[in-house]
């Protein structure tokens, strides 16, 4: 069948055995787009196998020659950005312009991944003996990082790009071999982008590609006995791999209530900008988006009005167009989202703008007076409505942050840089923004959630690390 994308497995994409497929359906016209393989439990056994085997001479290859395959990769990543958009356009419904900017993004993520591995997998530790009580001067240790094995990196829908190459490249770099299952909207996009790691020439069955349903595949990969790593993005499904993996390593980064503090003092329209920023870009798919605001009552006026002008200039319709406002990746998300909206409004939310669904494709919507026992003030939309929760202190903000479950990034706005610190000791959150929205990037920062939010750090740095181990060598003096 010529209509479905093929699998890649030995350096070839190949059509599954089990004869099925997965359709991909279109988030804005709600039709199918694409058809991937649905791989089989036994195929995915064949690529263990191989991932195994390409991992012993790629561990063995030298870094230079690894750092230099990953720049190519990476440039030839950068030369399909236009093919590679287009599909995140069609799968998951992102603005065109955004599409493009994941691509480059991901070229450049994986580049700097490349440098920084030469640098931090180049040198080691030597320690001696006689620092430690009883000890003379006759043992010398040279330490280094070798490679964990296989990675089996899950990235979800909404960088199926940029968050598999961050997974991707700190494995290969580190020596590792890469299994890669990607999210059923979004998996032509990450074929695409395999196939440019395909183009540069990697070793076979050094990176794999499996597409297929959870259902059938999805814990036959993270409880596989092959697997020495797994590097997961999303959501819930991450505490569930979690309960089931194997005594591995895990990098787990899931879901996010970011909250966003504004003080008295705080330069409103920075404060609205940022708002906007945060909390819409992606239709508020994103798990470092604002997704509370809590504002010192004294000025939540001023700023609700601030937010609403801007709020009043997105842009609504299809990806395509380059809309700021694009449909939600699924109709089960928008049917969520409209779900927590019906909920607020039950309980006497003051609706900013009118709620409007056409549909997956919901218009932005701001949620003021927004109290705890509205499920929205504590739950994630992943989606394009956005609660106000009126606060009269600081630590009334910082109680509402810290009572979630989740603690993956925050902000907090205000003039006084005394306040802010204090402030960010005070949230418990694996990243606090100061004056402006939160984020990922750069792409080699660390980034982490503690909580629910996520097991362990990434960051380019901290994701070569996390994806090695340490090896020792004793040496013993007569
Ligand atoms: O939702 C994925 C998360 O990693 C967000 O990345 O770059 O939008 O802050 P970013």
């Amino acid at each position: 069948d010529g209509d479905v994308y093929k699998y890649y497995a030995d350096g070839e994409w190949k059509k599954s055995t089990s004869g099925k497929s997965v359709s991909i359906i279109n988030p804005t016209t709600r039709k199918p787009q694409y058809k991937v393989q649905a791989c089989s439990q036994e195929e995915v056994n064949k690529v263990m196998d191989s991932a195994k085997s390409a991992q012993k001479s790629w561990a063995k290859t030298p870094l230079w020659k690894r750092a230099e395959l990953l720049h190519k990769a990476a440039a030839i990543l950068k030369e399909h950005k236009a093919a590679i958009a287009e599909c995140l356009v069609k799968e998951i419904a992102k603005p065109a312009k955004d599409a493009v900017t994941e691509v480059v993004r991901s070229g450049d993520l994986v580049s700097y991944c490349a440098e920084e591995g030469v640098r931090i997998l180049g040198e080691g530790k030597f320690l001696v003996s006689d620092s430690f009580p009883g000890n003379e001067r006759t043992k010398y240790c040279l330490t280094s990082k070798i490679p964990l094995g296989v990675i089996l990196a899950i990235p979800p829908f909404n960088y199926p790009v940029n968050l598999a190459v961050s997974k991707i490249a700190p494995a290969l770099i580190a020596g590792n071999s890469i299994v890669l299952k990607p999210p059923t909207q979004g998996a032509v996009a990450a074929l695409h982008m395999v196939h440019c790691f395909h183009l540069a020439g990697f070793p076979k069955g050094l990176i794999s590609c499996v597409t297929g349903k959870g259902s059938e595949i999805g814990d036959f990969l993270t409880m596989h006995p092959g697997v020495n790593c797994i590097s997961f993005t999303g959501g819930d499904t991450g505490i569930a791999i979690s309960k089931k993996a194997g005594m591995i390593p895990l990098q787990m980064e899931l879901g996010g209530k970011d909250a966003c503090i504004v003080l008295e003092d705080a330069d409103l329209d920075l404060v609205a900008a940022n708002i906007i920023k945060g909390g819409f870009s992606y239709s508020g798919q994103r798990c470092t988006a604002v997704k509370v605001v809590l504002v010192i009552e004294s000025v939540a006026d001023a700023l609700v009005e601030k937010v609403n002008a801007k709020v009043a200039k997105l842009s609504v319709g299809a990806p395509e167009d380059d809309s700021d406002i694009t449909p939600v990746v699924s109709e089960s998300s928008a049917n969520f989202i409209e779900g927590l909206v019906n909920d607020a409004k039950q309980k006497g939310a003051t609706f900013c703008q009118e709620y409007k669904r056409e549909g997956n494709l919901i218009w932005p919507l701001l949620l003021d007076n927004v109290r705890p026992d509205m499920r929205i003030a504590w739950e994630e939309p992943f989606g394009p409505v956005l609660p106000v929760i009126r606060i009269n202190s600081v630590e009334e903000g910082i109680h509402h942050c810290n009572a979630s479950n989740f603690g993956l990034q925050g902000c907090v706005f205000t003039k006084d840089i005394n306040k802010a610190m204090l402030i960010s000791d005070a949230m418990e959150s694996g990243t606090i923004q100061i004056n402006s929205a939160p984020a990922r990037g750069p792409d080699h920062f660390p980034f982490q959630g503690i909580k629910d939010s996520g097991i362990g750090s990434q960051g380019i740095t901290n994701s070569i690390n996390m994806m090695t181990k340490i090896k020792t060598t004793v040496i013993n003096l007569p």
